[in-house]
């Protein structure tokens, strides 16, 4: 039988104190989708907290203290690097210092994790030092397939909001993409609403939130996050030994 690896997206979580519990059972409802689809990792791709809040990431803890699979954390714009570590000190892949990236080599798919926050800031940056992690990382595995995940949208999605708070030097990032064929997909978060974009040969997948989606304003004139339709929810990143990922969208 060919190799399988089921992926849990989960993103933009926003976990609050002061909801109701509305965020948390939300997370809670992914947690068992994805325990439905026997999914082999979860990867919580940024936003964990609302607002970089120790009893948020309490809140968080407890909601994922049994995960139904190996679960891993990645910071976003709302989230606290030393807090997070602070509140996590069991998930020992993630670095003592500096940013919060890893990768993660226990499947038949390789997680790249990147982590491009700008403390303080709403926009995320790709630095030099980044790069050079990046292109390192990759390099050890040059035949194994590599899935790289990030907060922000490496590439512009037309959004009159989110462009302006997206991932700052992208070509960077694309340069670096470039040289490895490996990667076959790449996955953000961000914008709390499903997009599909490209980033040299990699298809790029933006996950919804669990918490709340945004409206899409493309347009002069049109009002930033409009009222919008659309559910939460979160993606099922589903790759299969020859025949690679397919990306399914779960409403909640
Ligand atoms: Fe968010």
């Amino acid at each position: 039988m060919s190799a399988r690896f089921f992926l849990a997206q989960i993103s933009d979580t926003h976990l609050r104190a002061d909801d109701g519990g509305v965020a948390a059972a939300q997370l809670r409802k992914a947690l068992s989708q994805a325990a439905e689809y026997r999914c082999d990792a979860i990867l919580l791709t940024g936003d964990l907290a609302n607002d970089e809040r120790p009893e948020e990431y309490a809140a968080l803890a407890e909601v994922i203290a049994n995960p139904p699979a190996p679960l891993f954390l990645m910071p976003g714009n709302h989230d606290d690097r030393a807090r997070i570590r602070e509140a996590f000190p069991r998930h020992t892949y993630l670095p003592r210092e500096g940013p919060l990236s890893y990768t993660v080599e226990d499947f038949p798919v390789r997680l790249v994790a990147v982590d491009q926050t700008v403390p303080g800031e709403t926009h995320g940056l790709f630095t030099e030092q980044q790069a050079r992690w990046l292109d390192k990382a990759l390099s050890k595995h040059r035949k194994k397939p590599a899935l790289v995940a990030l907060h922000h949208p490496p590439f512009l999605t037309h959004d009159l909001l989110f462009d302006k708070i997206g991932l700052m030097e992208p070509r960077r990032f694309e340069k670096v993409i470039a040289h490895h064929p490996q990667v076959t997909r790449i996955i953000c978060g961000h914008h709390h609403r499903v997009a599909v974009g490209q980033v040299a040969h990699a298809p790029v997948v933006v996950a919804p939130s669990t918490s709340w989606v945004y409206g899409l304003a493309t347009g002069s004139g049109q009002e930033i996050a409009p009222r919008t339709a659309e559910q939460p929810g979160w993606m099922l990143h589903a790759w299969v030994e020859g025949s690679g990922f397919a990306s399914h969208f779960l409403g909640l």
